[in-house]
């Protein structure tokens, strides 16, 4: 959440800024701004809403602009505050000199300000940040040394924090510090640059020091000087970034969203390709470093992720207990992490993340770590913070991902599981290579992407329904089984990126409360495969249709009893029940993505959410 950018060197500071702001956007999007350092001043420019307009403000300044080859600049997505121009970064102190730009919580500000304010500080915004300004300024005035101030600072904050600072009587260097926020420091020639993440700054510099908690830097165009919290100065770790220049382009389609789920069927073929040959080969996936003994010897499974990737989670539940056969539990990282859970060496943690950079799920897995047991992180992110807290990696290969909603992040995550439950099954039993379902589960895996393509290339239908569908105010989409999953995926769809209120629940407990609030005005969405559930589903979808509910499934076969229950069916092509979340979902993105369409919402960037939540 929230992106910073910092550069100094001898290019224009502000475009540098700009544009590294703009490959930030999917961490925030609600203000943005930036600081300028010129002659004995700075110059701060702020905007509300998206960076467009903090482009425009920039434009009608280009004297300044133009001079200034130093500077901080920040996106913003609000925890503490409106999304407001006096609530955007950089804050200031009383007088100006020094300026901050903040991604993180500061969780003791109120106590902080509370006592800057006795010593005069004079707060201007509702953020927690603008602490952190009084109180580099309020240590500087103490020791003139930036790097002491914000070492001192630091060491009064409580919670997560990056932290990019300038000071006006300091012009030749910028501040930075982190703790549970990605910061790094590119390395250039004659310039250097700051971001919190890659993309921001790979355009210039494929050089990088990866900050890590609790360091300082002073970063000047020609010196980087880390130390820790006590002034120990450490050495430079200068990393070649894992990345290409990305050239984001929607590639003719009318966004992000929709160019990423017709996406999925490459995906599919990529996150097969090198780990899966054939029916009857074993999977092999290299960087997951369990030997067959600690495989055996797993007693218990436990998935940690948020959102998108805990759905993931709750499918590979299902396939891991069928296959595998160990217990298996699947936890949101934030209820996770304050309670006192079980976990020791014999349990296996699986963390699932897009970003790798999800602050709940970064502290449950440092906390299994203590605990011994063997982690392996499923993530697009190689290069992310819980990707270096790996013991096993299992790199997913999506390609970057732009549109917030997850899609096709999402169906790489699914198809890992898969491959991830069949490699720990073939250890625990090599005989299973022979076990029939095993072979029909891996083949139809081999035909997935094909059939995924079906389903993107003939949307007519979804493009109706969703039409017909979309002024409804409320959903509700139900599944049993392996498939429940998918139906609270595809309402968390259909909920991000149209604001309708959706819910995805078990078929079976519609009974047990929300049938209560079925009538006409609530579609209810079935997800209807063949299988042992089938009939159970079919007669939750009765019980629906006697309340008067609209009743849409989605099927993988035809039915001569869909015509008379159902008011729309959407056909997916015939797969097993295994299989079918990673075909089922693609036909509830698509409807999320047109309702959301028709209605004319911002489907890339929707409001209030951000992509990698970098905050508790
Ligand atoms: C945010 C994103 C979701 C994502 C969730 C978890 O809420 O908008 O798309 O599923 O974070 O993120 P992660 O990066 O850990 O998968």
């Amino acid at each position: 959440m929230c992106g910073i950018v910092g550069y100094i060197g001898n290019s224009k500071a502000s475009e540098v800024l700009l544009k590294g702001l703009s490959y930030l956007e999917y961490r925030g999007y609600d203000s943005s701004g930036v600081a300028l350092m010129a002659k004995n001043k700075i110059e701060i420019f702020k905007a509300p809403g998206k960076l467009n307009n903090l482009r425009d403000v920039l434009s009608s300044v280009q004297d300044i602009c133009n001079k200034s080859t130093c500077g901080i600049g920040h996106i913003r997505w609000a925890t503490h505050g409106l999304p407001t121009e006096l609530n955007a970064h950089p804050h200031t102190c009383n007088c100006g000199s020094l300026v901050v730009v903040h991604n993180g919580i500061i969780e003791n500000y109120k106590e902080l300000k509370a006592e800057l304010e006795k010593c005069g500080c004079e707060f201007k915004s509702q953020t927690d940040s603008e602490v952190a300004a009084h109180l580099i300024a309020h240590e500087f005035s103490k020791c003139k040394d930036l790097l002491k101030a914000m070492t001192s600072a630091v060491k009064k904050i409580n919670g997560a924090y990056a932290f990019c600072a300038m000071h006006r009587t300091l012009p030749d260097r910028i501040i930075v510090a982190r703790k549970n926020a990605p910061l790094i420091i590119g390395v250039g020639e004659g310039e250097n640059f700051i971001a919190s993440d890659i993309p921001a700054i790979i355009e210039y510099t494929k050089k990088a020091i990866y900050l890590n908690d609790n360091q300082v830097a002073e970063v000047k165009k020609d010196s980087i000087k880390i130390t820790d919290l006590n002034g120990k100065i450490l050495e430079n770790k200068v990393e070649m970034l894992p990345f290409e220049p990305v050239a984001l382009s929607k590639m003719g389609y009318k966004h992000y969203m929709l160019k990423e789920i017709h996406e999925q069927s490459d995906v599919a073929r990529n996150v097969l390709s090198g780990k899966l040959k054939d029916s009857k080969s074993q999977i092999t996936l290299q960087d997951v470093k369990l030997s067959e003994n600690e495989i055996k010897n797993i007693k218990r499974i436990q998935i940690i992720a948020c959102g998108t990737s805990l759905h993931a989670g709750l499918v590979g539940k299902y396939i891991l207990e069928k296959f595998a056969k160990i217990p298996t539990d699947v936890e949101a990282s934030s209820e996770y992490i304050y309670r006192d859970t079980i976990a020791d060496n014999n349990t296996l943690v699986i963390g699932i993340s897009q970003s790798g950079e999800t602050a709940d799920t970064i502290t449950a897995i440092k906390q299994v770590k203590e605990k011994g047991s063997h982690v392996v992180i499923i993530t697009n992110r190689p290069d992310s913070t819980m990707a270096r807290l790996a013991d096993s990696l299992l790199p997913v290969n999506a390609g970057i991902e732009v549109s917030v909603a997850a899609t096709k992040s999402y169906m790489a995550q699914l198809l890992s599981l898969y491959l991830l439950t069949m490699f720990i099954t073939q250890k625990i039993n090599p005989e299973t290579i022979k076990d029939k379902e095993i072979i029909s589960l891996k083949q139809e895996l081999l035909e997935l992407p094909n059939k995924i393509e079906t389903v993107t290339n003939d949307t007519e239908k979804i493009k109706a329904v969703a039409k017909k569908y979309s002024s409804f105010k409320d959903f509700i989409f139900i599944a049993r089984g392996i498939n429940y999953p998918t139906s609270l995926e595809g309402a968390l769809k259909l909920k991000e990126i149209s604001y309708i209120n959706a819910t995805g629940y078990s078929a079976g407990e519609l009974k047990h409360g929300p049938i209560a609030m079925l009538d006409e005005t609530m579609p209810v969405l079935a997800i209807l495969n063949k299988g042992l559930v089938y009939d159970k589903v079919m007669s939750n979808c009765e019980e629906a249709k006697a309340r008067q509910a609209k009743l849409i499934g989605v099927s993988n076969f035809i039915d001569k009893k869909h015509k008379d229950l159902f008011d729309d069916v959407l056909l997916i092509p015939d797969i097993s029940d295994t299989l079918s979340p990673a075909l089922n979902i693609v036909v509830l993105q698509l409807l999320a993505y047109y309702i959301a369409e028709y209605l004319g919402k911002d489907v890339d960037q929707p409001r209030n959410l951000a992509k990698s939540v970098t905050v508790e």
